[in-house]
């Protein structure tokens, strides 16, 4: 057997010994990322070095990363899809390519030394071509260069083989690696194009040279860079002869909770079976993401309304189960403890997880009694109606005011002789969905690697500001959060007391005055520690590697930052204060332009 923690040492001791640095993954919640809710994979906090510019730690780098992923939440229940995940990545900036990365993959997945896989259970997929680029034969030569049998290479078009995070940003032809979950061993001819069901992806290499830049314009990278993800609870999945990744180490503890406090024994009712599924990948992806460094509690938007969900779903399933009453936090106990060495995160924030989870779970509790509350107030009038049928707007009312779901409106319903008119229902919500949609959309707009000249100057532009903060309010001033878009920046930071409006155009003025002075930014990378004692501003709470880069503005200011700034601040235009309002208690929000 394979633990997670012996996979992820393995794999990190592997591309060690390979010559790359081990980085450490980064926060759930990307800082200075409009574009996206979560980290969604192990590339996301790289970006801005698959553009170009230069890391700290090197060319080769490994990691392991936290991902979360909420495109398919109501997928979540069979045996495969979860909603957050580990990736255990390597990466090339423009050093090795398709040989190399090719050769260690297999090395590491079929060596005695290291997990030595079946090399016979293993097949791959590769690019089949297209307009934007050729058939990627490269990587097949290098495929059977290695010992792959031709018939277990399927090559396959864009849509499973040209990998890319968001509409723009770094892409790139894919190759990706499956292991046979079928009986016995694969048949001669079955790979992915023949056989999908019997193969499971469990790494994927991208070879990064494209930057989208819009849907049409795909420009070449200064660098060809390559960008693995290995599933983690995939891979442990294979390694211990399961086809489950519910079945293994990772998740069979948090069952075993679930079990406990609902008194269903696991692999008894199918429908039971899935509900288990649900709570366990809800409750391990509340935990995770309430428990990072810059964690959210439950709330209307964003990333506090994915959580919200997530919970609402999980105890929707835990009434399936009979459980009344909260339950999520002794299973979320059992993610802190099994994880906690991974990510020491969950540990620190144990109680604030615990706290959220069960104070989201009694405001759904309230909201199922309001619920059946306002439906019993409703049953008198429906039951006059001789067909038996709820309306479906009526149904969608108590969804869209007191947030009752369609499925408990259903058992009601059926309990009192009546059918809900579901057509409508489906299509009331479907109007409701288009019109969040189109709000996410939104969000995406600027493309995961946003790097335009204007988010540029507002990263610039965010230097000065806090700087400018400190000078005016005081050294306890401290970034909680920015977010930067193509129209303007927010900042928000730690600040007791809203600020005078005196004290804002004070800031507003000095930050004006740097741009004035047309001050050269200037950076060098230098250990973690030198950097601080230099006196950089560095972010509390966040992981850094051991060297990073510190960006200098003139003699004003000096932060460690990932980049990328403009070079010289003569280049921002003037910068307008718009805003200055609450964010959370103890602190403060700017919202601001450059004009
Ligand atoms: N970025 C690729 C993925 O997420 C490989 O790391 O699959």
């Amino acid at each position: 057997m394979i633990t997670p923690d012996q996979l992820r040492t393995k794999y990190l001791d592997f591309f060690k010994s390979k010559d790359h640095a081990v980085i450490s993954g980064k926060s759930l919640l990307p800082e200075n990322d409009p574009t996206v809710l979560f980290t969604t994979a192990g590339m996301h906090p790289l970006v801005p070095y698959l553009l170009g510019e230069s890391h700290p730690a090197g060319k080769r780098l490994v990691d392991y990363q936290k991902c979360v992923r909420t495109g398919d939440i109501d997928e979540v229940g069979d045996p495969a899809h979860l909603t957050c995940f580990e990736m255990l990545g390597n990466w090339s900036l423009g050093d090795y390519f398709k040989k190399d990365s090719i050769a260690y993959s297999w090395e590491f997945l079929t060596s005695g030394d290291w997990l030595a896989l079946d090399p016979r259970k293993l097949s791959v997929t590769v690019f089949m071509g297209d307009d934007n680029a050729p058939r990627d034969d490269e990587s097949a030569t290098h495929w059977k260069s290695v010992g792959m049998p031709d018939d277990r290479i399927a090559y396959l078009p864009a849509s499973d083989n040209w990998w890319a995070a968001g509409p723009t940003g770094p892409c790139g032809p894919d190759t990706e690696i499956f292991y046979w979950v079928g009986d016995g061993l694969p048949p001669a001819g079955s790979n992915k194009g023949t056989d999908p069901a019997n193969w499971m992806e469990i790494w994927n290499n991208v070879f990064m040279q494209f930057n989208r830049v819009d849907e049409r314009t795909l420009v070449k990278l200064p660098a060809q860079n390559v960008d693995t993800g290995m599933g983690l609870e995939r891979t442990v999945t294979v390694l211990n002869g399961k086809t489950s990744v519910y079945q293994t180490e990772i998740f069979q503890p948090i069952i075993a909770a679930i079990e406990h406090v609902s008194g269903y024994a696991y692999g008894t009712d199918p429908a039971k079976d899935a509900s288990v599924r649900i709570i366990a990948d809800h409750v391990r992806a509340s935990t995770f993401i309430i428990g990072d460094p810059k964690g959210v509690s439950p709330s209307n938007v964003g990333a506090g309304y994915v959580v919200r969900r997530l919970i609402r779903r999980a105890v929707r399933h835990g009434k399936k189960l009979g459980i009344e009453g909260s339950f999520l936090a002794g299973p979320a106990m059992i993610v802190i403890e099994r994880f906690g060495g991974a990510y020491p995160e969950l540990v620190e924030n144990r109680a604030r997880v615990l706290k959220e989870l069960e104070r989201e779970e009694a405001k759904f509790l309230e909201t199922l009694q309001k619920g059946e509350h306002e439906f019993e107030k409703m049953l008198p009038n429906l039951l006059r109606n001789p067909q038996k049928i709820m309306s479906g707007r009526l149904a969608f009312k108590l969804y869209d005011t007191y947030g009752f779901p369609i499925e408990l409106t259903d058992e009601l319903a059926s309990e009192n002789g009546m059918k809900v008119n579901r057509p409508e229902f489906d299509e009331a919500f479907k109007k409701h969905q288009e019109l969040s949609r189109a709000g996410a959309e939104q969000t995406f707009k600027g493309g995961l690697a946003d790097q335009s000249e204007q988010t540029t100057k507002y990263h610039t532009a965010t230097h000065l500001l806090q700087k400018a903060l400190r000078m005016v309010l005081g050294d306890h001033v401290a970034q909680k959060g920015s977010n930067i878009t193509v129209e303007r920046m927010r900042f928000d930071f730690a600040h007791p007391a809203p600020m005078t409006a005196d004290e804002v155009a004070r800031v507003q003025a000095i930050v004006n005055e740097q741009i004035a002075r047309d001050l050269p930014v200037t950076m060098e990378m230098m250990g973690l520690e030198d950097a601080k004692a230099s006196g950089a501003t560095a972010l509390f709470g966040e992981k850094y590697e051991s060297v990073v880069k510190v960006y200098t503005i003139g003699d004003f200011s000096k932060e460690v930052c990932g980049g990328p700034h403009v070079e010289r601040t003569g280049l921002l235009g003037k910068f307008v204060i718009q805003k200055e309002q609450s964010s959370s208690a103890g602190v403060r929000r700017i919202r601001a332009v450059l004009e």
